[in-house]
């Protein structure tokens, strides 16, 4: 996730674009960058660094011109260095582009540039962009067609903002997958990320929809689709947020903003390019055993790598909590240990890869801050681009890690033939959905969810209970509640519960239970088992179940339902709505939900 920025105006627009940055930067802060157009010339400044820093080096403001781009870097692809921060120019410097987002073919299409003569200055793979631009400039010599017909030659997640010298008096944007809206004013337009990029300057806005692409003047602007090249006649949406409301997109917390992030997220983690994916899912293969580690979150993220890797690859990977890894696991050189980091700082899961390094394991991770000490530390990481994660409690990044986690799995089974090509793509188009699926859950369940919390935020103990893959979600979930709400929240496997735990239940003891879809049948019955135990004492039980699981919402006190979509990815469709209970009954409760007592966001100490 990165900010972009661009103004089209009347008037010099170099301090207004600095201000976009500066409001931009919660979406991504290693590196920034400002282009502006003065008298049919392109002038870049960019630097590393957070937006205040970089300006102080490069001084954006001394930038002449009324029409530029912008942009406030998250790396994905290629290092934190000044020739990776945007904007990227073409080679003949006639491009020059801003994109957040994952150009996923972006190897192979550099190669195609490559052998046509093209240059390349930086490891990223928006700099190919640029150039394919000016590829197909050179044959069509129509901007808007050359635009088109390079946003043909990609695939993955893009919102981009272009000027060129050939049509100078234009911004082109477009976007898919990333978010992308239009700023109208008096005298000048804007293009951004979001709108909190021009709040101080306009709150009537436009959004831009997936697969349209938009040409924009300081007077006026258009909207065509992709598909057809037709304009598309645009509503303008007046906001009313103050300028902290709209940093967090219009939400009263950063939790619940990356809780919302989520869809986009995981369509980003879809677009991480296949060689990163192969090069890790080689080491699954080649090396004789493998273990899953992380911390907190991520533990959890790792045990649900056990579960994929035994459901689609026919391999026992074996999950360690971080903290105990250098106690129990002997490793060795014909061993494999993949790691989850957010923030790639935290202690236990870089004393973790010492060990696994000082005994010759191959090791990889999966990690959102570039440049982190663990993405050095290990042989191969895959940055996941999920944008900086302001609230203390993670949510958008271990889901973010799990879409990662699984394409991972899926090329491992393919290659050690435990799946088809064709199961691979069905799988991945179910991801793809379960993308849209959270959205229109978030948006339609939200009500209902606040509305338990209200009447649930005062229980002081819960236990949540889940069997087979949905057990570490109601792990992860009870971590939520416990970090958010202070309260007492246990997570434990269902079929435990007869071994001891149904001690403790009488009816002032409540159980969420995360029960999977009826298709799973012996899964389903034995998690419908255990809800009968629970009834028998008195407890109380709370469920996630589908909205065609009549049996379960006349057992359950308490039921919040899900569309019946995909058996396969319901447990991550409750894990969201979890993240969304712990959200509300924290608010219920008034408590400091993106800063809770006693955490930090960045665990660096043992
Ligand atoms: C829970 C949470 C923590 C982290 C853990 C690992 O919401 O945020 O449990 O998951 O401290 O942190 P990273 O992922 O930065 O290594």
């Amino acid at each position: 996730m990165c900010g972009i920025a661009a103004i089209a105006s009347h008037k010099s627009v170099a301090k207004q674009l600095y201000q976009s940055l500066l409001n931009l930067e919660y979406r991504g802060y290693d590196s920034c960058g400002m282009a502006l157009m003065d008298q049919n010339k392109l002038a870049l400044r960019k630097n590393i660094g957070n937006v205040g820093e970089v300006n102080d080096k490069e001084h954006f403001e001394e930038l002449k011109g009324n029409m530029g781009i912008a942009h406030t870097r998250w790396a994905t692809h290629g290092g934190v260095t000044s020739e990776n921060s945007h904007p990227h120019f073409s080679n003949d410097n006639s491009f020059i582009i801003v994109h957040n987002g994952i150009f996923s073919n972006y190897q192979k299409v550099q190669k195609e540039l490559l052998n046509k003569g093209f240059t390349f200055q930086s490891q990223t793979d928006t700099e190919v962009f640029a150039n394919l631009l000016q590829d197909e400039y050179q044959t069509t010599l129509d901007i808007e067609t050359a635009f088109c017909q390079a946003i043909e030659r990609i695939e993955g997640s893009y919102a981009i903002a272009m000027i060129t010298l050939h049509q100078p008096d234009t911004v082109f944007a477009v976007k898919k997958d990333s978010p992308l809206v239009i700023g109208i004013n008096d005298g000048a337009n804007y293009i951004s990320s979001d709108m909190n990029a021009f709040i101080s300057e306009t709150r009537d806005t436009v959004i831009i929809n997936d697969m349209e692409y938009v040409m924009l003047t300081k007077d006026d602007f258009t909207v065509k689709r992709l598909a057809d090249k037709q304009s598309v006649s645009k509503q303008i949406i007046h906001v009313q947020w103050d300028k902290q409301t709209a940093q967090r997109g219009g939400f009263s917390h950063y939790m619940l903003k990356e809780i919302f992030d989520q869809p986009q997220t995981v369509r980003q983690a879809l677009h991480i390019p296949k060689e990163e994916i192969d090069t890790i899912a080689d080491k699954f293969l080649t090396r004789k055993q493998s273990f899953c580690v992380g911390v907190g979150t991520t533990y959890y993220v790792a045990m649900i790598g056990t579960y994929l890797f035994s459901k689609y690859a026919g391999l026992y990977v074996p999950n360690v909590s971080a903290d105990e890894f250098p106690a129990i696991i002997p490793v060795s050189d014909d061993q494999h240990v993949l790691f989850f980091s957010q923030s790639g700082e935290t202690y236990d899961t870089r004393m973790a890869i010492r060990a696994a390094k000082s005994k010759g394991a191959a090791t990889s991770a999966i990690v959102n801050v570039v440049g982190s000490s663990i993405s050095q530390e290990v042989d191969n990481c895959i940055f996941q681009g999920s944008g900086p994660e302001i609230c203390v409690v993670s949510t958008k990044a271990a889901l973010s890690q799990i879409i990662i986690l699984w394409q991972i799995v899926l090329n491992v089974g393919l290659k050690n033939g435990s799946l088809t090509q064709e199961q691979v793509d069905l799988y991945r188009e179910n991801i793809f959905e379960f993308s849209r699926t959270i959205e229109t859950v978030l948006n339609e369940e939200s009500g209902n969810i606040r509305n338990l919390a209200k009447e649930t935020s005062h229980i002081k103990n819960w236990l949540f209970m889940g069997k087979s893959i949905y057990y570490p979600v109601a792990l992860e979930s009870a971590l939520k509640m416990k970090e958010v709400t202070y309260l007492h929240a246990e997570g434990l496997p269902s079929g435990f519960l007869k071994h001891g735990t149904l001690a403790m239940v009488d009816e002032n003891m409540y159980c969420l239970f995360f029960i999977p879809t009826k298709e799973t049948k012996d899964l389903y019955e034995s998690t419908m088992m255990a809800i009968e135990e629970v009834k028998a004492r008195k407890g109380k039980v709370i469920g996630f179940c589908t909205d065609d699981d009549t049996e379960a919402m006349n057992l359950l006190d308490h039921y919040l339902v899900i569309p019946d979509k995909h058996p396969e990815l319901n447990f991550l469709v409750e894990m969201v709505m979890a993240q969304l209970l712990s959200y509300y009954c924290a608010l219920d409760l008034g408590l400091n939900i993106d800063k809770p007592r006693n955490l930090a966001k960045s665990v660096t100490v043992g």
